[in-house]
């Protein structure tokens, strides 16, 4: 037994001594649940603040070290990640994203206005090319989401003719002509981005009949076949699924699902992301746990018309949504990730794993400088954020059978709300190693876990653990590695049982 991942948080050293919670598991190695999709480790990256300027391109002749224009720091601490695929051009974006204004030499690219995100002038220096280039050095499979609100099927053809043909045709030849002979593969592609909102503020009736037609348009090229992801729901909008299922769901292989926790619950004040009391951080736990009532929900509606489970949801949007930090553009979505965002992370990634038979993909918003992001940068600085951390700790999971566990938690309680004290999630990968992740929710409680090992004996245990001593812990530019993972000693095999004492 490997890889035991522990997320705790300390409020203060002195309500940890309480008597521990007694907590019961019993994974069981036999029979094994569905596979881990890698893909539900992916990530989102938006034409949207300091997310593609500067927290990916600097551009060939930045003082900032690059390789063709994309840092190099943020590559190399991303490829830890085995980052299995990118969500671009967004988002809001995507849907006034004009694909061929971003090719070409640089310097004759028009600009544009980003209308949604502070109204600054896009110069497009960050386009196909050097999109499908960057996933390339991250090993990362491309997902491209095209223009639906102000685009036409014409140009969304075009851009996957450009992009996956490898025919004697006007817009192959323009590819080549711009650099790249052959053609990329891409699997994954968006009709559309929140098209009941920032996408067109379509009725889902209108949007299953626009998917219907778009998607008509996005070929299969020889040698490269395209996996079809239609706009999903907005959170509990289940009138959205039902109406797409029914309307268009013959035509579509995957359905998008957008889930934000917002800690507060209120969209005009979210609240601080790092000064919070401990009803906020029992809330934000509290409001990131209904991402498992929204799957669930809108899985069952699916498995009405796709009781076979053929068409997958992507979660292709989630994250915690703060304030922009004090004195950042508003429209640049800026904010700092503490312990109490690792712990969001994780819980999202046990629900996700739990449903793993119908969520196929999964997209953090957003990769740098955005909302729930693992990597933030000043200029030429880079630090890692705790939700970093917990994608590094939890891709062990990537892939891996998931297995089935029972367990038996108290609740951490807060006024007349409760969740669970403990989270657990626990794979089997290809090598045989289980892997086993634990939250304890509970800034002040310990928690014994008493797991008991169906199906299997383990040789040894070994984990890490990431936790700080407050429920606020950040890393800053001053402080990079305040919150960091480390070697994990409560873990112990006792004639049989795994015994975790793990700490508040
Ligand atoms: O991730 C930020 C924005 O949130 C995206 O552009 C949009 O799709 C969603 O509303």
């Amino acid at each position: 037994l490997a890889g035991l991942a522990a997320l705790p948080a300390t409020m203060t050293i002195a309500q940890q001594t309480a008597a521990p919670e007694e907590v019961s598991l019993i994974v069981k190695a036999d029979p094994p649940g569905p596979v881990i999709n890698r893909n539900i480790y992916g990530h989102f990256a938006e034409h949207l603040g300091r997310c593609i300027y500067e927290g990916i391109w600097v551009g060939e002749d930045s003082p900032i070290p690059n390789t063709r224009g994309i840092r190099n720091d943020v590559v190399a601490a991303l490829k830890k990640l085995n980052l299995p695929v990118l969500r671009w051009p967004g988002g809001c974006f995507a849907d006034e994203y004009h694909w061929k204004n971003g090719i070409g030499p640089r310097s004759q690219r028009p600009s544009m206005i980003n209308t949604h995100w502070g109204g600054v002038v896009e110069n497009n220096h960050f386009g196909t090319h050097e999109f499908m280039d960057l996933c390339e050095m991250l090993g990362a499979e491309p997902y491209v989401c095209g223009n639906v609100g102000s685009g036409s099927p014409e140009e969304m053809m075009e851009w996957v003719e450009y992009l996956t043909s490898d025919a004697d045709s006007p817009l192959a030849n323009l590819r080549r002509k711009n650099g790249r002979d052959k053609p990329w593969a891409l699997h994954y592609f968006g009709v559309g981005n929140e098209s009941w909102g920032c996408g067109g503020n379509m009725r889902p009736e209108f949007y299953a009949d626009n998917y219907r037609r778009y998607n008509t348009f996005v070929k299969n090229y020889p040698g490269n076949r395209i996996y079809r992801i239609a706009c999903g729901a907005n959170s509990e909008d289940y009138n959205w699924t039902e109406v797409l299922m029914n309307l268009a769901g013959r035509q579509i292989n995957g359905l998008s699902l957008h889930y934000y926790t917002v800690p507060s619950g209120n969209w005009r004040n979210k609240g601080s992301a790092t000064r919070f009391t401990e009803e906020e951080w029992h809330a934000t736990l509290r409001r990131t746990l209904r991402m498992e009532e929204i799957i669930a929900k809108h899985s069952a509606i699916m498995d009405k018309t796709d009781p076979q489970k053929r068409i997958g949801l992507v979660v292709d949007e989630w994250g915690i949504w703060h304030d922009v930090e004090p004195g950042t553009n508003p429209g640049f979505l800026y904010q700092q990730n503490t312990l109490r965002d690792a712990l969001a992370a994780a819980l999202n990634f046990h629900i996700f794993h739990q449903h793993a038979d119908r969520v196929v993909m999964a997209n953090i918003a957003q990769t740098i400088n955005v909302l729930q992001a693992m990597v933030l940068t000043d200029k030429g600085k880079m630090i890692l954020t705790p939700t970093y951390h917990v994608f590094e700790m939890y891709k062990v999971h990537q892939g891996a059978t998931r297995l089935p566990l029972e367990l038996t938690t108290p609740d951490y309680v807060r006024g007349d709300q409760r969740i669970p004290l403990v989270s657990a999630s626990a794979s089997r990968d290809a090598g045989g190693r289980v892997h086993l992740s634990l939250v304890n929710t509970d800034p002040g409680r310990t928690a014994a876990v008493s797991c008991e090992l169906r199906g299997f004996a383990p040789a040894r245990v070994t984990g890490r653990i990431l936790t700080a001593g407050a429920m606020n812990a950040h890393n800053t530019f001053e402080a990079p590695a305040t919150v960091q993972p480390q070697p994990f000693t409560g873990a112990a095999l006792d004639a049989g049982r795994l015994k975790v004492a793990l700490p508040a």
